[in-house]
């Protein structure tokens, strides 16, 4: 075809195509357990009205031109303060890039680092690495991580690859596995980096971490969220954050987010994605700087929220262990943050009623879908093999009412597999 080779290369979202067979049936009148998007139903899971109200302020206080490329001050500074009140971390305004949303400072992280080539290193499952090291050519290592370690990577699994890489990319909570660093393994982790670091020579590219922690107020019980730089403040040269309050705020779609890191790396992002013109709407950045100076109506809204994203993982995991104990081929990870829970479908190579072998953890899903009513997400659409028969089962887009319903259908959809 005569477009790019880059163009060539791209591939859509799994899930995306997960959710289209979804709509599909949800158009024929269908219901179904919509387990797959990791977005929220607004009317479920609203954005705090203190938010609200002040996006619809900014828009009659007519704050509807251009936002400065790096964000509007004073969300900048509101952001710093945030920082370090919550997370105890010290990033001034000039250290903070703002965009639209989380994602074009992701993009902005990959080209302001890598050069094709130049190894970036991953573990599966995880969310779209893969995509953004098919933008910057980068070579792709992926680490297979394990359910005994929660799917969260290891200082052994990732010693092997880090000579010579430029980026290592973690998130934590993670995305698909709504799993956690424990304080342990992520400090293994940035000594390695640390140690590595200090054997290039100066004018070499040094190896960063992309630490991604979206999801970093959604944690549950006593789970707590660990970040690189607060463990080895050394490090504060070398890691780029990614935030925003797509996910903590249930605002997926009001398009605010920001990294922090570097000066030099940051004020090189902030060209990029200016030159992409992602820059997050001006009166949603003004409410949002409004709405972090409001602990109190912040804390109200994170206690609320949380608690009925965890009532619904919690309802969801209680199923599925209940139907491990009863003997079906399915096991689950405890919930720690996110709004993702792990799901294990080990049916793979099963016959259904009507003579057809499921063949991978599509098939499983496909199959899934159709007889039970609910859509997941296998993690093949995270970068894993199409053998592996764990799955991403999302709660934001379904009521806790769904969920119940939707157990009984697995179990007899499960039970009609030979
Ligand atoms: C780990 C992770 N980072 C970033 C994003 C993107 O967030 P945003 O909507 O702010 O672009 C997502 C969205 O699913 C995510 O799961």
């Amino acid at each position: 075809m005569n477009i790019s080779r880059l163009a060539n290369t791209l591939e859509g979202s799994e899930i995306i195509k997960i959710a289209g067979e979804i709509n599909e049936l949800k158009r024929k009148g269908e219901q179904i357990a919509n387990l797959t998007i990791g977005d929220f139903d607004s009317n479920i899971y609203p954005i705090p009205d203190e938010l609200k109200a002040g996006i619809v302020e900014a828009y009659k206080d007519n704050q509807t031109n251009y936002p400065p490329a790096e964000g509007v001050a004073v969300l900048r500074d509101n952001v710093s303060a945030f920082l370090k009140e919550r997370f105890g971390l010290d990033y001034n305004s000039k250290q903070i890039l703002v965009a639209g949303g989380s994602r074009p400072l992701i993009y902005g992280t990959f080209m302001a680092l890598i050069d094709p080539g130049d190894k970036v290193i991953y573990p599966t499952p995880s969310w779209n690495n893969n995509h953004y090291c098919r933008f910057t050519g980068a070579k792709e290592v992926p680490v297979i991580t394990s359910a005994g370690n929660n799917f969260m990577p290891t200082a052994d699994d990732i010693k092997p690859h880090l000579k010579a890489a430029t980026l290592l990319a973690l998130c934590s909570p993670l995305n698909p596995t709504g799993t956690m660093f424990a304080k342990k393994d992520l400090e293994e982790i940035c000594d390695l980096v640390i140690e590595e670091n200090k054997s290039r020579a100066a004018d070499e590219k040094p190896l960063y971490i992309m630490y991604d922690q979206i999801y970093s107020l959604l944690t549950f019980g006593e789970h707590f969220h660990y970040d690189p730089v607060s463990l080895r403040p050394e490090l504060k040269d070398h890691v780029i954050y990614i935030d925003g309050i797509s996910k903590c705020l249930a605002a997926t779609g009001v398009r605010v987010g920001w990294a922090f890191g570097p000066e030099h790396v940051i004020d090189k992002m902030k060209t990029i994605v200016g030159h992409v013109g992602a820059w997050a709407p001006k009166p949603e950045q003004v409410a949002t700087a409004k709405f972090l100076t409001q602990p109190v109506e912040l804390n109200v809204y994170l206690t609320n929220f949380k608690a009925k994203v965890q009532m619904s993982l919690d309802a969801l995991y209680q199923g599925m262990i209940q139907m491990k104990a009863d003997g079906f081929a399915v096991d689950a990870i405890n919930p720690m943050g996110a709004i993702y829970l792990t799901v294990k479908v080990d049916y793979i190579g099963k016959t259904t009623p009507e003579g057809e072998v499921l063949k991978n953890s599509a098939e499983v899903n496909f199959y899934l879908i159709k007889e039970a009513k609910m859509g997941i997400v296998p993690f093949s659409a995270f970068g894993t093999d199409n053998s592996v028969n764990w799955f991403r089962a999302s709660v934001g887009g379904c009521s806790l009412d769904d969920i119940q319903q939707m157990i009984p259908r697995m179990r007899l959809a499960l039970s009609k597999l030979k």
